[in-house]
């Protein structure tokens, strides 16, 4: 196919594009895991990027998408069929000779958990450290990216409110250009990183009275929490955001998960491995300031 060493799937996404970004900065030849040959794929080509073109129902795609590969990211969005992927993609890296996967999991992943994805995710996991192919879990807390989605992003500039139902829990949010920083190296330089589970955390933990505060000084508008029910968050998810069943199956548990503490906590493992420090909510919201217009 190409001389590329490194494949990354879910390259048009957010934390695929951000691994994609940090390796072509390091140099590397990838290779990108796309669905369609689309004009997304022509952008990639243009930067140097090879494609390959397959769904994660396909074995086959993934089995010729992998050939000369030596690590590999596997991205699978909250939705139903990771259970499957992760199998095609472990047996594929398998007979492919692949030396190194990174695995995007999540921190409430776990055997008990009550969130259909998050216990995939689990479960995910384990089919990937049966495969025998050496993985390392990324099990990152919430997203800083949640607060510039953009239907999230639009609600919360438009209210000058932040209408999410976790209570007072607290988490230390990342961002996916962080974690696409962290996939680039554990992809680059794997050595080390073998069957290991990294919780993935920003630099400081808060509540969202606390992050409503950094935005609100950041964006020089007052910005307030006003902190929903579970109840309420899930008909807005359903009614106005038309969030797929599955999706909002998965956050109304984790939004429990959340005010149970799940969430929490704080590290430095961006900096370990990338050598930078994960960017700070203020230090998001400016460089994101954008998507709040
Ligand atoms: N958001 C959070 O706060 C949070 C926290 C912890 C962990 N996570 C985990 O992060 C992951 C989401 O990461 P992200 O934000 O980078 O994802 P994302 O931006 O939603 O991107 C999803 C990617 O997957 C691709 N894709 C979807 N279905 C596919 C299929 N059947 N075959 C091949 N590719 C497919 C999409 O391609 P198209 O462009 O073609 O659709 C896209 O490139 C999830 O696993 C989630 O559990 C999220």
């Amino acid at each position: 196919m190409s001389e590329s060493d490194i494949l990354v799937s879910g390259a048009t996404g957010r934390t695929g594009g951000a691994a994609i970004d940090e390796l072509v900065a390091m140099g590397k030849r990838v290779r990108a895991y796309l669905r369609s040959d689309d004009e997304r794929a022509a952008a990639l080509r243009r930067r140097g990027v090879d494609i390959a073109v397959g769904d994660f129902t396909d074995i086959d795609d993934i089995r010729a998408a992998m050939e000369g590969i030596k690590s590999a990211y596997f991205l699978h969005p909250i939705a139903p069929g990771i259970i499957s992927a992760a199998a095609y993609f472990a047996q594929a890296a398998k007979e492919a000779g692949v030396s190194a996967i990174v695995n995007m999991s999540q921190i409430s992943a776990r055997r008990e958990s009550t969130s259909h994805a998050a216990q995939d995710h689990w479960i995910s996991e384990r089919v990937f450290d049966w495969s025998g192919v050496a993985t390392t879990h990324l099990r990152p807390t919430f997203f800083a990216d949640w607060l510039a989605y953009p239907h999230f992003a639009k609600e919360i500039w438009a209210k000058k409110k932040i209408e999410f139902p976790f209570g007072n829990g607290r988490h230390a949010p990342i961002s996916t250009d962080d974690q696409g920083r962290v996939i680039a190296h554990l992809l680059a330089n794997p050595a080390g990183h073998e069957g290991k589970i990294y919780t993935l955390h920003g630099p400081v933990e808060m509540n969202h009275t606390e992050i409503a505060a950094a935005m609100s000084e950041v964006l020089g508008a007052e910005i307030t929490y006003a902190p929903t029910s579970i109840e309420e968050f899930k008909r807005k998810m359903e009614d106005l955001y038309r969030f797929p069943p599955f999706l909002v199956q998965h956050l109304v548990e984790v939004a429990q998960n959340y005010r149970e503490g799940i969430f929490a906590g704080t590290n430095d493992v961006v900096e370990k491995i990338t050598g930078t420090p994960a960017l700070s909510v203020p230090a998001f919201i400016a460089k994101y300031r954008g998507a709040f217009v």
